[in-house]
């Protein structure tokens, strides 16, 4: 290839990754400001009637919908008309994806994921600059909540009725009563709420560094209609003064923001009864390969690592640092020494929600119906 061969294939990406960018801060401000909301439940709207129903500026409202109209996102109903006049509706098939948070399709937060890593600008630069800390707080409430979104249609669809029934001895456990559970680095809670909805008899602990995440949990325990039976509390792992007290320890898409890995572990090693098993599923594609340009899954998580995963890092250094999200997939399943080994997750598979259809653990770009969907939804949750 020539090199202005090279030069034009760059800036012709390059140039529809910036309009892809814009749409992405234009479908933020759908989202957030719940305009598609209320396109998807009123019906086609003009920009007065938007801005009326959503309490905007009207003629932000216009330059909004004249936006999603130009990219596809939304159709316009009468072209023709004046601008005030158009009506401009939601294509049907466009409300699953963007105003169901458990749907296997939901791509929202994996957006509002960006637009949080985009706050964090000017701590990112400075910690490159120096090689110190970027906070989980940097990056703000939106981060927060798109981390929860992210996990949460297979979390609430597959971890309580799917992944953990496939290893029948630990499915046996906890369906005992009195079993207990401690999910820790928690986030806002949806593998906790998860397990507590598939097996009525336990109880879950949640763990987690960050307060507004536990609060979130907290609520979110709540409406589920689960706080007597799902706890929540902010704290270091490394640090937890408990022993003994669980049958099962979860650790979801955590381990390699960790600063300090390895004394979580032996944290949880500690917290475990014998017996007791710790599992870590995640449904984070495996980017060992060395295919470079690589596949989408495999940037989306090399570019979640990059830009938002080092968070944690260096906040409290410690030995063993977490590798690089895109350097190892880390999903298995360990029991505490003293009893008969568990079965490694390696070969289980998650399920993708509503389709019914499978992403091979093995391999999520080739099964994925969304084209990896799901598997560029794990890159950034990591
Ligand atoms: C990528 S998020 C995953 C959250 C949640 N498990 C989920 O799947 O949505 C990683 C979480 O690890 C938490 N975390 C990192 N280090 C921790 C530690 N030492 N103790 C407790 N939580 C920690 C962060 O605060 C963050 O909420």
């Amino acid at each position: 290839m020539t090199d202005t061969v090279q030069r034009d294939e760059l800036v012709e990406r390059l140039f529809t990754a910036g309009i892809t960018m814009g749409e992405v801060l234009t479908v933020y401000l759908g989202d957030v400001l719940g305009l598609y909301r209320a396109l998807s439940t009123r019906g086609p709207m003009t920009p007065a009637e938007l801005a009326s129903a959503t309490d905007i500026y009207e003629r932000y409202a216009r330059e909004w919908l004249e936006q999603q109209a130009a990219a596809g996102l939304l159709t316009v109903e009468d072209p023709a008309h004046p601008e005030d006049e158009r009506r401009y509706a939601l294509p049907a098939g466009h409300a699953e994806p963007l105003l169901d948070p458990e749907s296997a399709y939901s791509i929202a937060p994996f957006l509002k994921s960006f637009v949080a890593i985009s706050g964090a600008m000017p701590q990112l630069l400075e910690a490159f600059r120096s090689g110190g800390p970027v906070s989980w707080a940097a990056y703000g409430r939106d981060m927060i909540e798109a981390q929860g979104d992210f996990n949460r249609p297979w979390l609430l669809a597959s971890l309580g009725t799917e992944y953990l029934p496939s290893i029948p001895d630990l499915h046996e456990r906890l369906s005992n009563d009195g079993s207990r559970v401690a999910d820790v680095a928690c986030g806002v809670g949806w593998a906790a709420i998860s397990l507590a909805k598939a097996y009525p008899n336990i109880s879950v602990d949640g763990f987690d560094l960050d307060e507004p995440s536990i609060e979130l949990a907290k609520a979110n325990a709540a409406e589920a209609g689960l706080s007597d039976r799902v706890t929540f509390t902010a704290g270091d792992a490394a640090d937890m003064a408990v022993e003994e007290t669980y049958d099962l320890a979860t650790v979801v898409e955590s381990i390699h923001d960790m600063s300090q890995p390895v004394a979580v572990m032996r944290s949880i090693r500690r917290m475990l009864k014998p017996g007791g098993t710790c599992s870590w599923p995640t449904s984070a594609p495996r980017t060992r390969s060395r295919r470079r340009p690589a596949r989408p899954s495999a940037c989306s998580t090399r570019t979640a690592s990059c830009a938002a995963c080092r968070r944690a890092w260096r906040t409290r250094p410690r030995p063993g640092r977490a590798r690089s999200c895109g350097g190892r997939r880390s999903s298995a399943t360990r029991r505490r020494p003293g009893s008969t080994a568990s079965r490694c997750c390696r070969s289980s598979t998650t399920s993708c929600g509503s389709t019914g259809s499978t992403v091979s653990r093995r391999n999520p770009d080739r099964t994925d119906p969304t084209g990896g969907g799901r598997a560029r939804h794990a890159g950034v949750r990591c």
